[in-house]
C-alpha cells in the first residue's frame, strides 16, 4: 500500500491561530484527504513549538510561567483544527517528554560522530531572532526581521558542523527537482548555498535561557529552538525504530510558508544527514496572506481569525476561498468582499444551483429516483462526460503538485458545463412530450453523474458539502470508503436509488445592510390603495423563457435579457446582484408585457420581470411547472 505523510510547521505559542496558520493546515488537510481518496495510508502531523526566548517573553507579558502559558495557547491551536474540519492524526508539542527524548538522542548521536563541537563565538546577536547575525545578513546594520541593531555578544557554545554538508546538500537539491518546490524557492536555497555555509550554533547557556531541552552531553546548556523544533517531524512518528517511522519516513511532504525556508531547506536536511537517515521527500513552500493588501499585523488590528469568519460565512466556503484564491507559492490577498463574491458566484450560483436544480428535476420527473440512461448518447452528453473526466484528470495531476487553484478551476468548468447542458437540453420541454421520455432520462442522469463527480472531487476541499451531496445523491457509504478511481467513474450511480432534495448548499450572502443604506432596497411594501379588477386586468402579465442574458457594462445591477414569449423581447432587469446571467438562461419568468418602453443605461426595455424581494433575498417569480411561452398570468 502506498504511504503519504504530511506535516505543517509546529506553530509558536506566542500568538493565537490566524488565517496564515489556518491556510497551511488546511492545505495539509486537503492533501491528506486527497491521498486517502486515492487509497493511500496517510499520516498528518501538526503541533506547537514551545521553547525559546520568544515564548518566555510572551509568557512574561501574559503574567504566566512558560509552561502554563504554552499549555493555554497550545490548547487553542489543538481545539481550532477540528472546528475547521482538519483531521490531523497527531498533535505534537515540543514540551512532550517523548519529543524531548528524541531531540537528546539525535544530539548525542551527532555529538558522538564528531559533528557537534564546542567553541567560543563572538558576534552580533538579535534578541528577537535568538540568533547571531553575520555582517552581510544585516540590512543597514540592522536585523532585517526586527529592524533593530543587534548587540555584540561573546559566548561559548556548541556548534553543529553544517558546513560539512554543504556540497552534499547542493548535489541533493540539484538531482531531486521536487526536493524544494515551487522552483523559485529551490532557486532561493541554491543561491544561498553559493556562499560558504557557516556552522550552526545549537545551544544557549542556561543562565540566559532556561526554557529549553538540556543538552545530553552538557546540562549547562539548552538546545537552540530550531534544532529542537525541526526534530518534531520524526519524533512524532517514533524515530528511530517505531513502526510509524519505519512506515512513513521518508515519504513526507513538509508544508511551510516562505518565512521559514532557510531552517527547513538548509538546517533540517543537513541535520538529517548528520543523524544518518534519509532526507525528506519534498519541502513545499507557499506565500503569505496579506490583509487588504497589507501585512498581517496584530498591532494594526489586521489579523484575521478563522473562528470569527466561519460562523458568518460557513466553514466550507472559508476553506474553498483559501484554496481557490491563493496560487501556491505566491502571496495572496484576503478581504471579506472577495470572500462574499466567491460564495455568491462560485458556490451559490454555480455549484448550489446545479445541485438543487438537478435534484428538483429528478424529484419532479422521476419521483426522486435516479433514472437509467436512455439507450443512445448524444454529442452533448459525451461532451459533459468529457468535462467530468477532464476535471478528474486535472485534479489527479494538479493536487499532488500543489496546483489547488487549477484543480478547482477545472472542477468549476465541469459545474458550469453541467449548468449549460441543462439549459440547452431543457428537460422542462422534454417532459411535456411523452415521446421524449427516454431522452429526458438520459439528460437527468447525465446531470446527476456530473454532480456526483463534482461531489467526489471537492471532497478534500469541502468535506462536509461533499458528504451532504453524496448522501443526497443516494450514497450509502461512509466517506472514508470512497475511492476516486472507482467512484468517480461516469455511470457508476446505481439506477433507481432514491435521492433527496434538502436545503440549499450555500445560501447567498446578501449585503442587505449596505444596500439598504444606499436606499436601493426596502423590505417595506409600498402603500397602495385598493385596485379594481378591471384596473388589474389592464396589466398584461405573460410567461416567457430567458434566451439570452448578459450584464450591462458599468452596471452592477442591470442585466439585459432576451425573453421568448411567443415573440422575442429585450428586457432590462435590475436583478444582477442576485443572479449571474448564465443562471437565468432557460428559466421561465413572468413579464409585465405592456409596460411603456423605457431606456436604462442606454438599453431599451420592453417589459418588466417580476421578482419577490423580502429585503434580503430576491428571487424571480416563475410558474411552478414550465408552461408554453406567452401564457397569460391572471
Ligand atoms: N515555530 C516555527 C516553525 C517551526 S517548524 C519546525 C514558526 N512558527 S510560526 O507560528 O511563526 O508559524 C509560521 C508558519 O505559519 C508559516 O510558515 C506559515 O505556515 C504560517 N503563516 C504565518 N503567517 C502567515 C501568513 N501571513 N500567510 C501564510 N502563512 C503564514 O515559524
Amino acid at each position: 500500500m502506498k504511504r503519504f505523510y504530511v506535516t505543517t510547521p509546529i506553530y509558536y505559542v506566542n500568538a493565537e491561530p490566524h488565517i496564515g496558520h489556518a491556510y497551511t493546515t488546511i492545505v495539509s488537510d486537503v492533501l491528506n484527504r486527497f491521498h486517502k481518496l486515492l487509497g493511500y495510508r496517510t499520516f498528518f502531523l501538526t503541533g506547537t513549538d514551545e521553547h525559546g526566548d520568544k515564548i518566555v517573553q510572551a509568557a512574561q507579558e501574559a503574567g504566566m510561567d512558560p509552561k502554563s502559558y504554552a499549555d493555554h495557547i497550545s490548547a487553542l491551536f489543538r481545539e481550532t483544527w477540528p472546528k475547521l474540519d482538519i483531521a490531523n492524526d497527531c498533535f505534537i508539542r515540543t514540551t512532550d517528554p517523548g519529543h524531548m527524548r528524541v531531540v537528546q538522542h539525535i544530539l548525542q548521536k551527532v555529538h558522538d560522530s564528531g559533528d557537534i563541537y564546542f567553541s567560543t563565538y563572538k558576534g552580533l546577536y538579535c534578541v528577537g531572532c535568538e540568533r547571531f547575525y553575520t555582517e552581510r545578513e544585516l540590512v543597514d546594520g540592522k536585523c532585517p526581521d526586527h529592524d533593530r541593531e543587534p548587540v555584540e555578544r561573546e559566548e561559548a557554545n556548541y556548534f553543529f558542523r553544517m558546513s560539512k554538508y554543504q556540497d552534499w546538500l547542493i548535489g541533493h537539491i540539484e538531482s531531486n527537482p521536487h526536493f524544494i518546490r515551487p522552483e523559485r524557492y529551490r532557486n532561493e536555497v541554491l543561491s544561498f548555498l553559493k556562499e560558504p555555509l557557516e556552522d550552526l550554533c545549537i545551544s544557549r547557556p542556561r543562565e540566559r535561557l532556561d526554557w529549553g531541552i538540556p543538552l545530553p552531553f552538557d546540562d549547562r546548556y539548552v538546545t537552540y529552538v530550531w534544532f529542537d523544533a525541526l526534530i518534531n517531524y520524526v519524533s512524532a512518528i517514533g524515530y528511530p525504530d517505531g513502526p510509524l517511522f519505519r512506515e512513513f519516513w521518508p515519504c513526507v511532504q513538509h508544508i511551510i510558508a516562505k518565512d521559514i525556508l532557510k531552517p527547513h531547506g538548509i538546517y533540517w536536511p543537513t541535520m538529517i544527514r548528520a543523524a544518518g537517515f534519509e532526507p525528506y521527500q519534498s519541502l513545499n513552500v507557499h506565500g503569505y496572506w496579506k490583509i487588504n493588501e497589507g501585512k498581517m499585523s496584530k498591532s494594526k488590528g489586521a489579523v484575521v481569525r478563522p473562528l470569527d469568519l466561519v460562523p458568518r460565512y460557513g466553514l466550507d466556503a472559508f476553506r474553498y476561498f483559501l484554496m481557490r484564491e491563493m496560487v501556491f507559492g505566491l502571496d495572496a490577498n484576503f478581504s471579506e468582499e472577495a470572500l462574499v463574491q466567491r460564495i455568491n458566484s462560485d458556490l451559490a450560483n454555480d455549484l448550489g444551483n446545479l445541485f438543487s436544480r438537478t435534484l428538483a428535476m429528478t424529484a419532479r420527473y422521476f419521483g426522486g429516483r435516479i433514472p437509467p440512461f436512455g439507450s443512445e448518447a448524444e454529442a452533448m452528453d459525451r461532451e459533459l462526460e468529457a468535462h467530468a473526466r477532464q476535471a478528474l484528470q486535472t485534479a489527479m495531476e494538479e493536487i499532488p503538485r500543489l496546483g489547488f487553484h487549477k484543480a478547482l478551476i477545472s472542477i468549476w468548468e465541469c459545474i458550469n458545463a453541467a449548468n449549460k447542458y441543462i439549459d440547452h437540453a431543457a428537460p422542462w420541454n422534454l417532459a411535456k412530450d411523452p415521446a421524449c421520455e427516454e431522452r429526458l432520462r438520459t439528460v437527468i442522469r447525465c446531470a446527476l453523474e456530473a454532480n456526483r463527480t463534482v461531489a467526489l472531487l471537492i471532497a478534500p476541499f469541502m468535506p462536509s458539502t461533499a458528504r451532504k451531496m453524496l448522501e443526497r445523491l443516494g450514497g450509502a457509504k461512509p466517506m472514508d470508503a470512497y475511492r476516486l478511481d472507482e467512484d468517480a467513474v461516469w455511470g457508476s450511480l446505481p439506477d433507481g436509488t432514491p435521492v433527496s432534495k434538502g436545503e440549499a448548499l450555500f445560501p447567498r450572502i446578501e449585503q442587505a445592510v449596505k444596500e439598504k443604506e444606499k436606499g436601493e432596497i426596502s423590505a417595506k411594501p409600498p402603500e397602495v390603495e385598493g385596485v379594481t379588477i378591471e384596473s388589474f386586468q389592464k396589466i398584461d402579465l405573460r410567461v416567457g423563457v430567458v434566451k439570452e442574458a448578459e450584464k450591462i457594462p458599468k452596471s452592477n445591477k442591470l442585466l439585459r435579457l432576451v425573453v421568448d414569449m411567443g415573440e422575442e423581447r429585450q428586457v432590462v432587469a435590475g436583478i444582477g446582484r442576485h443572479y449571474a446571467p448564465e443562471e437565468l438562461v432557460g428559466k421561465q419568468v413572468v413579464l409585465v408585457a405592456n409596460l411603456q418602453p423605457a431606456k436604462l443605461m442606454g438599453v431599451e426595455s420592453h417589459g418588466m420581470v417580476l421578482a419577490a424581494h423580502d429585503g434580503k433575498a430576491l428571487r424571480i417569480v416563475s410558474p411552478e411547472e414550465p408552461v408554453s411561452p406567452g401564457a397569460r398570468v391572471s
